[in-house]
């Protein structure tokens, strides 16, 4: 079976390789250090053995639950921010029918749509329009259980849900996903008797895909778990302690990513030429952004779409300031195969490519990028995943993941919290006067007012 493959040859004109074999020591060094836990974070360390230690019996769990409730509903609304979403909506999208058709005619699996990630009254108005003669259910998750986002959405859709099917239907119609012990969902949860799963303590919202924050809207989805977490275990071996630097790509990745930042680009550009990777980009933002942008340090994740943003971005990635430098997300075989018509007016010019797959073209598309922009000065790391199924963004989703923790680690920063996050919120706090927050209150109108 083949795996996903990385490649930096286009890092070698910008890095000696020389210098990406001095990192042999120090990945290797950090590497040990994660899985022994006595690195920075190391109490958040809970995602790293996540695929070889989930129980077929727990999955079962999540696949029974999923299939239970696709039987009376139509829709799945799952509820979270940060975190607590991006890694399901980015598996979601990824393999989901572009245009939310089923296959082959036949839903068996009910549409998971997402709440809880904004503030919009619009957003949060027309999802309760378009939920009103639906049948549907809740999945609400928050590890802490207090996040003003999801909390709002989930008060919202409980009210609506109560309404339209009666307190005790609605209970039945609503999952809850939070820590064990503590915060406010918990105690709701509890109380009202919701099905409920549990966040593990020592994992981080961002580091949570392989817990039911991610598996259970995959299933709900209707798509494959055990792949996922089978491509996660295949990745997890091929970067485990002691693997020679040269063979663990999550190694060679965070190596490459430092030596580059070092030298001066600032910013990592993740590029696919797949639309169905919109989210993943957004998922790997949240990493990389929330793990390593701290104490004044940090490569800025931004990402593109090709090749509709080479139309856009393109010129400022060909010319601009030269700082950047460019991941791209290959898929070596597409799932269709289509096929450019020949016509014999050839009005528009295109028979010189009649008959080639439009897969041929998107790559010789990537091609031609690739070597334009290296040409241009910017640096570019190349990811190959054979297709675009749950085992290999399973695959793909832990190998980012472990590069991650070792790049925050090369850093000397700690990877695993988000210390930044809490300053909107004691602004949003003292300005809507939340109780707890008086002197905060105080201070910021006083600002407001001078
Ligand atoms: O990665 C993280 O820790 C964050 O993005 C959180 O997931 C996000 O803030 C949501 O937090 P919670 O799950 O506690 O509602």
């Amino acid at each position: 079976m083949k795996n996903l493959e990385l490649n930096i040859e286009n890092v070698f004109p910008f890095i000696p390789k020389e210098t990406l074999d001095g990192y042999d020591e120090l990945t290797n060094y950090h590497i040990r250090h994660l899985h022994q836990r006595t690195g920075k974070g190391a109490n958040f360390l809970g995602w790293l053995d996540l695929p070889s230690s989930i129980t077929s019996e727990s999955l079962g769990e999540l696949e029974d639950l999923s299939s239970e409730l696709s039987k009376k509903i139509e829709i799945m609304v799952v509820v979270g921010i940060g975190g607590s979403y991006l890694g399901a909506k980015s598996v979601i999208d990824a393999l989901s029918h572009s245009f939310g058709m089923c296959i082959n005619g036949n839903r068996k699996s009910p549409r998971v749509i997402f709440a809880g990630q904004n503030i919009s009254e619009d957003y949060l108005g027309e999802l309760v329009d378009f939920l009103d003669d639906k049948s549907y259910a809740v999945t609400v998750i928050s590890k802490s259980g207090t996040t003003t986002e999801p909390a709002i959405a989930f008060r919202i859709l409980r009210n609506h849900l109560e309404t339209k099917y009666g307190q005790e239907e609605a209970g039945r119609r609503i999952i809850a996903i939070t820590s064990a012990n503590r915060g406010a969902l918990r105690k709701l949860s509890d109380e009202r008797g919701y099905r409920s799963f549990v966040i593990p303590d020592d994992v981080g919202g961002r580091y949570s895909l392989l817990t039911p924050v991610g598996l259970l809207p995959i299933a709900q989805a209707g798509f494959d778990i055990r792949q996922l977490v089978a491509g996660a275990r295949s990745m997890e071996e091929m970067t485990k302690p002691g693997t020679p630097f040269w063979e663990n790509p999550s190694a060679i990745y965070a190596a490459a990513r430092n030596a580059l930042y070092r030298q001066s680009p600032k910013t990592e550009i993740l590029a696919s030429y797949h639309p169905k990777l919109l989210y993943l980009a957004e998922w790997w933002k949240q990493l990389y952004g929330e793990s390593e942008g701290k104490e004044k340090k940090g490569i800025f994740p931004a990402s593109v779409n090709f090749t509709a943003d080479l139309h856009s971005m393109g010129q400022y990635i060909q010319e601009g300031q030269r700082n950047l430098f460019e991941t791209v997300i290959s898929i070596m075989d597409p799932e269709r195969n289509v096929v450019i018509p020949e016509e014999d007016d050839d009005g528009d010019g295109l028979n010189y490519i009649a008959g080639k797959r439009i897969d041929y073209v998107n790559k010789m598309a990537e091609l031609g990028t690739m070597l334009a922009h290296v040409d241009g000065g910017v640096p570019n790391i190349l990811i190959s995943m054979p297709r675009l199924n749950e085992f290999y963004l399973g695959q793909l989703m832990y190998f980012f993941e472990k590069a991650c923790a070792v790049s925050g680690y090369l850093m000397n920063v700690n990877p695993f919290d988000q210390p930044g996050v809490e300053a909107y919120k004691n602004n949003m706090f003292a300005l809507l006067r939340k109780p707890g927050f008086e002197e905060e209150t105080n201070l910021i109108y006083k600002r407001l007012e001078t």
